[in-house]
């Protein structure tokens, strides 16, 4: 690959359980955007995969009675599948399991214990096991981690610690530097608010003969190294660090994907590893809010989830990829029901968007049977309002869409579809039809159709499938090949040639 403009990551997903919703949600997210750029001639690497070590691994497969070794690769292997099934893009997909990770993780233990910045000591804390990590006092509501409602053990125990205290002040500072290194802004208030208690520092190990499911210490086999320090460093052994002369090409463009629940470990630990490390931080961390059941967070250990392939057999996964754009405000948590899947889906896929399309094309097909083309002459198009609305959305798209604010884009495109079906309405083409005035027609039909060609193609990354097939039955290839700024033009095509295979693209969702 060229050198790449981004590199794209979502985080690795703990095998303890199947893919829901949620993590469907933060890989596809990724897809999404890395189609959005290749639109630009944007070169994008995206790397997800599956965090297999630790305690919670090693329980989960004792309490299914199977061998971990197996049960950690029947799952990672469910991911894979998963993505694969709704058709991601991902350019690489990696395991902790494997060689090319762990000997990046031996490395970096060993680099910083030469260093001094892993040290042995004695330590007493409250673990949560559904985190994998150790809880402060001031993150416990009633003696209880708040994202998991348990109550996290006491645990007493010798270890080997990395040096975060001594880093923590560089990376506050790193970070206030930088206005939209963590976004949206409100999460990067949250970390600058963490930052404000006394850092202590990383318990990096477990004793074997506690958690044996894990990297060795270079430097102490009696101890393997704690979950979130070895899956972590995934970000950078996927991209060949240290020998890689490409890396620092890859990790200068590095944006991660998280939601909330895990913004502690990707900016406290994961800044300060960095910059133990001497390396810079990532270029941007996204994140984004939950999907919640009723309120709750969408999850395993809360037994509401959503699972992929069932939903993807009902319903087909392009509506899902959209109602997932549209419905989160990128940040926020969101509530996922089918009543608002179901509904989300009727009004703005089958009766705005869809209707548009149906109507449009069968009138083409009416108009101009026989593969007659509708020829666009510039003067059919000057000056319509519709154009301006036009406009608005590709700006819109441009800026808010590279920030993430997808919803905002969306309301914007959908509301152009309501004028234009509106235009339809209003300038009655099939009377205008019945009394044979193919100029008048012509004249009525070509602003749709370029409305339809080109929020359709900016709509490629979100729906693939579905949108290319438009774009096809339109006449065009695609959008595979055309740059953005020229597609988008205003009277970019000269002719359409419609050939109307579906009669309808999105069928009602009949209750
Ligand atoms: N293994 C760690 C991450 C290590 S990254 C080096 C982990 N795994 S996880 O399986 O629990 O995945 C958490 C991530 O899955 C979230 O940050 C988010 O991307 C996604 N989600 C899981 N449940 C979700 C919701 N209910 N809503 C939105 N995203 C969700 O943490």
């Amino acid at each position: 690959m060229k050198k790449p403009d981004i590199y794209i990551t979502t985080p690795l997903y703990y095998v303890n359980s199947h893919p829901h919703i949620g993590h469907t949600f933060t890989t596809v997210v990724a897809d999404i955007v890395k189609r959005y750029h290749k639109l630009f001639g944007r070169q994008v690497y995206l790397l997800t995969g599956t965090d297999e070590h630790g305690e919670k691994i090693a329980m989960a497969a004792q309490n299914a009675g199977v061998d971990v070794k197996k049960f950690v690769d029947d799952n990672s292997k469910r991911f894979k599948e998963v993505w694969d099934l709704m058709g991601l893009e991902y350019d690489d997909f990696i395991r902790t399991t494997e060689e090319r990770h762990k000997k990046v993780v031996r490395y970096l233990l060993q680099k910083l214990h030469d260093t001094g910045d892993i040290y042995f000591a004695s330590y007493e804390g409250h673990y949560c096991i559904g985190c994998e990590r150790f809880i402060t006092a001031s993150e416990l509501v009633d003696g209880k981690c708040p994202d998991h409602g348990t109550v996290p053990k006491l645990v007493k125990e010798e270890n080997y610690f990395f040096k975060m205290s001594k880093y923590v002040d560089t990376f506050k500072k790193e970070i206030e530097k930088k206005p939209d290194i963590i976004r949206p802004e409100w999460y990067r208030n949250e970390v600058l608010g963490y930052l404000k208690e006394k850092i202590e520092d990383l318990c990096i190990s477990r004793p074997k003969d506690r958690v044996s499911w894990g990297i060795e210490l270079p430097f102490d086999n009696r101890f393997v190294t704690y979950v979130w320090f070895d899956a972590l460093l995934n970000y950078i052994s996927a991209i060949g660090y240290p020998d890689n002369p490409e890396f620092k090409d890859y990790w200068n463009v590095s944006e991660h994907f998280i939601a909330k629940d895990i913004l502690r470990t990707h900016t406290i630990y994961w800044g300060t590893m960095l910059l133990a490390s001497g390396l810079p931080l990532y270029k941007h961390l996204n994140v984004h809010g939950y999907w919640n059941m009723s309120g709750m967070k969408m999850s395993k250990s809360l037994g509401n989830v959503i699972e992929p392939t069932a939903f993807k057999q009902k319903y087909g996964d392009q509506g899902l990829r959209f109602f997932f754009l549209r419905e989160m405000h990128w940040g926020e948590d969101s509530d996922f029901t089918m009543e608002r899947y179901i509904g989300r889906y009727n009004t703005d896929l089958a009766n705005n968007y869809g209707n548009l399309i149906s109507r449009t094309m069968g009138m083409m097909e009416k108009y101009y049977p026989n593969d007659e083309k509708i020829e666009i002459t510039k003067d059919l198009l000057s000056k319509h309002p519709l154009k301006d609305a036009l406009e608005n959305v590709i700006k819109s798209y441009k800026n808010d869409f590279y920030k993430y604010e997808f919803h905002k884009t969306l309301e914007l495109m959908w509301a152009l579809f309501d004028d234009t079906n509106k235009h339809i309405a209003e300038s009655k083409p099939w009377e205008i039809a019945k009394a044979g005035d193919k100029a008048a027609l012509c004249k009525t039909l070509a602003p749709v159709l370029e409305i339809i060609r080109i929020t359709t193609y900016m709509l490629t990354p979100i729906m693939p499938l579905v949108c290319t097939q438009i774009l096809n039955e339109l006449g065009f290839e695609g959008a595979v090949n055309v740059k953005f700024d020229d597609f988008t033009k205003w009277g970019y095509s000269k002719t359409f040639n419609v050939k109307y295979k579906n009669k309808k693209f999105f069928e009602r969702i009949e209750q």
